[in-house]
């Protein structure tokens, strides 16, 4: 690579951590769909054992050789490279789903007796982990809202009695549906304070909703950056993965669980993925500037009560600061209140012909759900309330569709309520 030039991440898409040479010249990286590797010998085979099971450091140079896949395939390496240009990670680590890559990262850096404390509300696979799983093996959590200041999270911490067993505060901004949003460099500030000698606070952010693109959470203070890749990273709603990127340090010690839980991601489903990448930026481009077009026609339309955009906060609203700072586009995920409730939001569903009625986001086709009843049906009714998850509320993801035909077909949906 020229060293001279700093190419930028969608440059590097088609070639980074790819040697054409290893691979009779292809110029793509071949699918590795084997189970195991052939060492050529004995001693390269103990060398390579050596430094997966930690038993000694790398020599200087040195690289980790290929063993078996569960600990380490060609396609997942190269996923992993090209995965970190984006959050300017170290290293980055792949998985089965963006479930494994959160409960892996929990379990790893949460021990029975710690505090979690982590925003609301989160995906409802990541709120089932914390209030089933975690709570079973004994850690302790507390959850806060966006819009909450550094001094009503020190309460809420403080209120606890836990303080000094703050172990890891967990983020996901913008919230779904709703698009509200957390200021992660505040994360920082307060898991600094409650940091011990013996115990770092790290702060990990589901950045599923932003995708590699619009928001570097490692670059704001985070020492995690979370994904399901299932959604804009894989971007063809044709696999499930997961991925989370961060320091060495971090990432090593989460392929090191990785390794003995045994969910990485298939050589298959990396190898989909390297595809995915080298669009990446293009479709959530145009995914976002569709999602312009969509807001601004769902704005001032006679059925809809409110529409929650990021491009619509505006100078002197509560997010302003932290949108502008944290936030590089306003994505492409938007939410409205339609006039009524589940009744007339079920009209617009199901009146929809292009747009798909299915839950899951970031993909090239535009789909629409119903939070209230269908992703956030197991959040607790209060709480759903009190975040503004109410029964006419819609959430949209936009895909890469002529944005005169999606506004189309929400036009003559509406026309159905
Ligand atoms: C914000 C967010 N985080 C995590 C997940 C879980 O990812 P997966 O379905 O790939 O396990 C999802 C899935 O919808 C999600 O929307």
């Amino acid at each position: 690579m020229d060293q001279k030039h700093n190419f930028k991440p969608e440059s590097l898409m088609m070639s980074y951590g790819y040697k054409p040479e290893l691979s009779e010249g292809a110029v793509k990286p071949p699918l590795f769909q084997t189970s195991t590797f052939v060492f050529k010998n004995a001693e390269e085979g103990k060398n390579f054992f050596e430094i997966a099971y930690g038993i000694r450091e790398k020599h200087q140079n040195e690289e980790l050789g290929l063993i078996y896949s569960r600990i380490n395939n060609p396609d997942l390496e190269i996923l992993e490279n090209r995965l970190s240009l984006w959050d300017q990670s170290e290293d980055s680590a792949v998985f089965e789903s963006g479930m494994a890559a959160i409960s892996t990262t929990l379990l790893e850096f949460l021990k029975p007796g710690d505090l979690l404390l982590f925003s609301t509300p989160v995906y409802g696979g990541t709120d089932h982990f914390i209030h089933d799983f975690l709570k079973k093996i004994g850690v302790d959590f507390i959850p806060f809202q966006p819009g909450q200041g550094k001094k009503e999270i020190e309460a809420i911490i403080e209120q606890t009695g836990k303080a000094d067993r703050l172990a890891m505060i967990y983020v996901e901004t913008p919230a779904n549906p709703t698009n509200a949003l957390v200021d992660i460099q505040m994360c920082r500030t307060i898991a600094d304070q409650y940091s011990r000698e013996d115990q770092k606070v790290f702060i990990a952010v589901d950045n599923t909703y932003m995708g590699p693109l619009w928001q570097h959470p490692l670059s704001h203070g985070a020492d995690l950056s979370l994904y399901s890749a299932t959604k804009y990273i894989g971007g063809h709603s044709d696999l499930i993965a997961g991925a989370c990127c961060g320091s060495s340090a971090v990432i090593r010690r989460i392929k090191t669980l990785r390794t003995f839980l045994g969910n990485m991601a298939a050589p298959y489903t990396g190898w989909l993925m390297l595809r995915s990448l080298e669009t990446l930026k293009i479709r959530m481009e145009q995914q976002a500037l569709n999602a312009e077009k969509v807001a601004a026609f769902l704005k001032n339309h006679p059925k809809i009560e409110k529409v929650y955009y990021l491009g619509f906060i505006e100078k002197g609203d509560r997010d302003y600061e932290v949108y502008k700072r944290q936030y590089t586009s306003p994505g492409a995920m938007l939410s409205f209140d339609v006039n009524g409730g589940e009744a007339e939001a079920f009209r617009f569903l199901n009146a929809l012909k292009l747009v798909k009625l299915a839950v899951s986001l970031g993909s090239t086709e535009s789909l629409a759900q119903h939070p209230a009843t269908m992703t956030h049906v197991g959040v607790d009714p209060e709480t759903r309330k009190e975040l503004a998850i109410t029964e006419k509320l819609i959430r949209l993801s936009i895909g890469v569709e002529n944005y005169e035909d999606l506004i189309y077909d929400l036009s003559q949906a509406l026309d159905q309520i």
